[in-house]
């Protein structure tokens, strides 16, 4: 690989920024500024905030908080609930796609009843994705509902070897379905859990070697469009409490792991500019950034928690041998990023 490669901007559909409602882990300009460092001129931000984000109040007080504090583009997914059905035509034209949880993970917004997940999957406009937290078994009623009502379906960070058997089946039968994978469950996985402790924890948990094979090699031919952070901070002193929450950020190493895995012969650059600006470019309808793009270098270093922009400080890959840096960010033919410092903000909000 070449000592020094531009890429364009990458783009993130699913990172947990936090605001409002948690900003003792993240916060527009600490998450957006992060964004940056890791090489990502593009986020979508979830809805599972303390407040969630269902209703056209909530999204607009999120829209007015980032406003002119954001570092990187932004823009937002809704979140499904039986309040939330009365407002989709209102907002649909503001965000990008809505989330439904369909397992247990960090906030209120689990949805398990057959009726609501009905009322919620038809009621959706048609032209934007669903995106599902479905875990395992799950992603079958998703799939089920998807292919019923004719949606679009984006399914949230797969983990397991039988997820993407079901995703396979899914595209073999013409379902509009896409999906992506994160970097915590391409570069660690249930072994490494042992050691991280409850910073190894997050939703869905890491898997067996055999599931991590699996979805290097769906990522490689193409099963998975994208890759996610699904950075979801949060503070040190919340994973050493008694009830540790779910979730690792992920916006500043998703770039340099990857560009590790081109190193080593396991990913094409090819594939990973698809899998982190071409495709969720196409699937969520995202415009292109003009004179928007990164330069990074590859060179081996140690990934350590001392110099991340994220307010949690910490990261699970901690100690790990990397081979690939940003080096500089330009958004909108403005340097954002020379390495070192962030300028800014110059992100600007998607869609509001
Ligand atoms: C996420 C969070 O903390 O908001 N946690 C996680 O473990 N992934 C929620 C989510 O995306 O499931
Ligand atoms: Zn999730």
């Amino acid at each position: 690989m070449q000592n020094k490669i531009k890429l364009p901007g990458l783009i993130d559909p699913h990172v947990h920024l936090r605001e409002p409602g948690a900003t003792q882990k993240e916060d527009f300009e600490t998450g957006t500024k992060a964004a940056i460092a890791g090489g990502y001129t593009l986020v979508l931000d979830m809805p599972n905030n303390p407040i969630p984000t269902i209703s056209p109040q909530a999204l607009q007080e999120k829209i007015d908080l980032a406003r002119g504090r954001i570092y990187a583009d932004v823009g937002f997914h809704f979140g499904a609930s039986s309040k939330s059905i009365q407002y989709f035509n209102e907002i649909s034209g503001k965000v990008f796609g809505l989330k439904v949880y369909m397992n247990q993970t960090t906030g209120d917004l689990l949805m398990e009843d057959d009726q609501t997940l009905e009322a919620v999957f038809s009621t959706w406009p048609k032209n934007l994705p669903v995106l599902v937290h479905a875990e395992g078994d799950t992603l079958q009623k998703a799939i089920f509902l998807a292919k019923k009502f004719g949606n679009q379906l984006h399914v949230c960070h797969v983990s397991l070897r039988k997820e993407i058997e079901l995703i396979k089946a899914a595209k073999r039968n013409g379902l509009q379905i896409s999906s992506e994978v994160t970097c915590h469950h391409l570069f660690l996985t249930n072994e490494d859990a042992k050691r991280l402790g409850a910073y190894g924890l997050m939703k869905p948990p890491l898997s067996s070697k055999e599931d991590q094979d699996a979805l290097w090699q769906a990522v490689v031919e193409g099963t998975i469009d994208m890759i996610a952070s699904d950075h979801a901070p949060h503070t040190r002193a919340e994973k050493e409490g008694e009830k540790p929450p779910y979730g690792v950020p992920g916006l500043e190493t998703t770039l340099p792991l990857l560009l590790t895995a081109v190193n080593d012969g396991r990913l094409t650059l090819e594939r990973l500019i698809e899998l982190t600006s071409t495709n969720p470019k196409r699937i969520f309808g995202i415009l292109q950034q003009p004179e928007t793009f990164v330069e990074v270098e590859t060179i081996p270093y140690t990934l350590n928690p001392n110099n991340l922009f994220t307010k949690c400080g910490w990261t699970p890959f901690v100690g790990m041998k990397v081979t690939g840096r940003v080096k500089k960010v330009v958004l909108r033919g403005k340097m954002v990023y020379d390495g070192q410092n962030i300028f800014g903000p110059y992100g600007q909000i998607l869609k509001g």
